[in-house]
């Protein structure tokens, strides 16, 4: 049995989202246990559980006896095909959930994403808009949140989730350093983001909330069109405005709202991304 008085949390995809969750819950004070496949060490503090979510035989490592209170799930397709897809968000979830039936009764949150809107043409988005993805990625990610939700009603919470940047995930300032980026013909296009700090500040939050809803949108407070980001990012780095261009290939333009929650008390430290890539620009272009 769980000794009483600790929160135990695990967190299923120990990478990039899962070490800074795992980072702000070890100075909460909770117990910590980060999965994942490979073995390379994790930091100090959080236990490691080798396991491939995707074969279920090598979820027998789970140590017993834990009743978690808080689980994660946070793993992701590694790659862009259908198979890695459906490994990471449906067997992966269904896998976990057997292997975890008869351990109490966590609250589970789930890192979906945006893509489950499908493509827009500008529209504003909410949690109440139906979730009809068009291609692969978006439907197995949203077969996932079904999977939590039919297993743990009112236990299950998804966090869909905008396109992550931050420190390491500065692809589109790169794009604009390398004069690769275009900016969309035909705009405004619409673009959903969030700070990897605030991602990770957000799913602490949901699992500290006392009745939280079953999804909430993940994303900053501006959907910005994407040629307004670029020629942002274009001006700081004292560079001149990106060409025009086609539009990134298989994204649509929509704008989705968080105001669920901003509403549930959450506060964002970088609400657009001029405080967000400010920071990442520094401070002699800030
Ligand atoms: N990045 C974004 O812009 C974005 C946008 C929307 C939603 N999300 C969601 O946010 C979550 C976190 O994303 P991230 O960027 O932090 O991903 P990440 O850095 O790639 O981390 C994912 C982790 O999952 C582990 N993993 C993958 N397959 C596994 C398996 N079969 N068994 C066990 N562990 C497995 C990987 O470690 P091993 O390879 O060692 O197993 C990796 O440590 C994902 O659910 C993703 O879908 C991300």
């Amino acid at each position: 049995m769980t000794p009483p008085g600790k929160r135990y949390c695990l967190i299923a995809g120990y990478g990039s989202l899962g070490s800074a969750l795992g980072a702000r819950l070890i100075d909460r004070g909770d117990v910590v246990y980060g999965l994942r496949r490979s073995g390379s060490a994790l930091p100090a503090g959080v236990m490691p559980i080798r396991v491939d979510l995707s074969k279920i035989e090598t979820l027998r490592a789970l140590p017993g006896g834990i009743e978690y209170d808080r689980v994660f799930y946070t793993a992701a397709a590694q790659e862009r095909t259908e198979k890695a897809y459906r490994a990471a968000y449906v067997e992966g979830p269904r896998n976990l959930l057997a292997a975890l039936a008869g351990r109490g009764a966590p609250r589970f949150i789930y890192t979906s994403s945006t893509a489950v809107y499908g493509r827009c043409r500008g529209e504003w988005v909410d949690e109440e808009t139906p979730a009809e993805p068009e291609g692969f990625a978006g439907a197995f990610v949203l077969e996932g949140e079904e999977i939590f939700r039919r297993a743990a009603v009112r236990r299950a919470v998804a966090l869909r989730l905008g396109g992550i940047y931050g420190p390491g995930r500065e692809r589109l300032i790169e794009s604009v350093r390398n004069g690769v980026a275009r900016i969309p013909e035909g705009g405004p296009f619409y673009t959903n983001r969030i700070h990897a700090d605030d991602a990770a500040r957000a799913l602490e939050h949901l699992s500290l909330l006392h009745d939280p809803a079953g999804v909430y949108i993940g994303v900053d407070r501006d959907p910005a069109d994407l040629g307004e980001v670029l020629r942002w990012i274009a001006a700081r780095l004292g560079l001149p405005e990106p060409p025009e261009g086609a539009p990134p290939p298989g994204r649509g333009s929509k704008r989705c709202r968080s105001d669920r929650l901003v509403d549930s008390s959450f506060r964002f430290r970088y609400p657009t991304f001029r405080e967000g890539y400010a920071t990442l620009l520094g401070k002699e272009n800030a």
